[in-house]
């Protein structure tokens, strides 16, 4: 488990790519990161960043911005290791989730997280609804 820094943007943009998430580029991390609080936590494999998670402070709870793991090491705990490293921070943690996301619905909820509202069209880019989800 590592700290992500500024350099690790080039590899968490490799990352988004794989898994066909929200498509955050490079760039999109870089004006992230500029974020006073903005940091992250990262798994490595054979010196590669196979998983990983940004986060930053909101209102009274840590948000989590992006949470990808590459397909070749999913199913294996990686992301369930990075989310309990921000939970044992000691803060309430909140995100956003596709309604399809089946997978990290269930990742979520297993961790104790709930579902707060369904924001509609929360996703620009093809305008699937979000759930915001809070663990206390
Ligand atoms: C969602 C994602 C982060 C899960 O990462 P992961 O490292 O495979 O997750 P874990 O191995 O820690 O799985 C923990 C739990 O999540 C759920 N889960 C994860 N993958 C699943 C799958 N393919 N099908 C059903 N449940 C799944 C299960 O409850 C699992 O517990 P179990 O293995 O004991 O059944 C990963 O699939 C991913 O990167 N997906 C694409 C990007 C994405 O959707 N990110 C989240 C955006 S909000």
């Amino acid at each position: 488990m590592k700290r992500l820094t500024f350099d690790d943007i080039p590899a968490l943009a490799r990352i988004e790519e794989e898994c066909f998430i929200e498509g955050w580029t490079a760039d999109d991390y870089a004006v992230q990161f500029e974020v006073e609080g903005t940091s992250g936590f990262g798994i490595e494999d054979a010196g590669q960043l196979v998983a990983a998670l940004v986060y930053t402070p909101g209102e009274g709870s840590l948000y989590v911005v992006s949470l990808g793991v590459l397909p070749t090491h999913q199913r294996q705990g990686l992301a369930t290791k990075l989310m309990t490293q921000v939970i044992n921070l000691g803060q309430p943690v909140t995100l956003h989730v596709r309604v399809g996301n089946r997978r990290a619905r269930a990742l979520y909820r297993g961790l104790g997280f709930v579902d707060v509202r369904t924001e509609p069209g929360f996703y620009g880019e093809d305008g699937e609804d979000a759930i915001l989800m809070l663990r206390p």
